[in-house]
């Protein structure tokens, strides 16, 4: 079965997508199968990736019970599919309530199709609202992107917590396989200042991979093109190889 990973974090903004989509294309490149889950309205991670999500898509698996193999595309990289986000999931998190398992329906979606996967990562809203709760159930494990700003120490802080509350809960067992430094600076005193906090105050939970500010991860979706694609050699593309190597490693042990 697939190790199923989401990209978490409440703050907006974060590098969530951008490390998804990055992630997934050095897992690829790693010989991996992957699927990268696109359960956010805004669809950012399906149209960085190069998908066009058409007429079916996430929405129907979750709200209409689509089996996942109408929805799932094939993104034009090695072993890359994507279940493509659209806009009308907004309106899943309002048509989910009255439903049975309505906290559980990606995880039921997404077993359909485990097998046939090395990994599934999970891109969700910036929101704790239902699709984050179901991207959280349907995950073994959670990567919190953290740019390295004053609040980041606090905001780490309390996604843990509310981890820890969805696995009381709803009686799970998700764990934080790492915090992630997006967007790092290193020429700021603030960044170096806060990696150091966020290394301090939780050990052995942050990547050694960090992820720079580099212009041609955001430059790259705009080209419908992940970091591999558009432009291997820069410092981004170094440092979301390093991250995928480690989370394989992570995950072999
Ligand atoms: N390392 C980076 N260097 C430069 N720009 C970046 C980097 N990471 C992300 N960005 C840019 O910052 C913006 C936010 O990144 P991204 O969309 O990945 O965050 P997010 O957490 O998914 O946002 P949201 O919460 O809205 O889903 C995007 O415009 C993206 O291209
Ligand atoms: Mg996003």
């Amino acid at each position: 079965m697939a190790t199923v990973i989401a990209f978490c974090n409440q703050k907006g903004g974060t590098g969530k997508t951008t490390t998804a989509v990055n992630v997934a294309s050095y897992l690829v490149a790693l010989g991996k199968r992957v699927l990268v889950v696109d359960i956010d309205p805004q669809a950012n991670a399906t149209s960085g990736i190069g998908v066009q999500a058409g007429e079916r898509h996430l929405y129907h698996g979750l709200v209409r019970d689509a089996h996942p193999d109408e929805l799932i595309r094939h993104s034009g990289l090695m072993n890359l599919h994507v279940l493509p986000g659209h806009p009308d999931l907004a309106a899943a998190t309002v048509e989910l309530v009255p439903m049975e398992n309505r906290e559980y329906r990606l995880r039921d979606l997404l077993r359909r199709v485990g097998r046939r996967y090395d990994f599934i990562l999970i891109d969700p809203p910036p929101t704790l609202d239902l699709l984050t709760i179901n991207a959280l159930t349907a995950a073994d494990q959670v990567i919190i992107p953290v740019q390295c700003e004053y609040y980041a120490l606090e905001g780490l802080a309390r996604l843990m917590h509310t981890i820890n509350l969805v696995n009381q809960n709803l009686k799970m067992k998700v764990r934080t396989m790492g915090a992630l430094l997006t967007m790092f600076d290193r020429t700021s005193r603030l960044h170096r200042a806060v990696a150091r906090d966020v290394r301090k105050k939780f050990p052995g939970y942050v990547f050694d991979a960090v992820i720079p500010r580099n212009v041609s991860l955001a430059e790259a979706p705009s080209f419908g093109k992940t970091i591999l694609q558009y432009d291997p050699y820069s410092h981004g593309a170094k440092a979301y190889r390093k991250l995928a190597q480690e989370i394989v490693k992570i995950e072999k042990e």
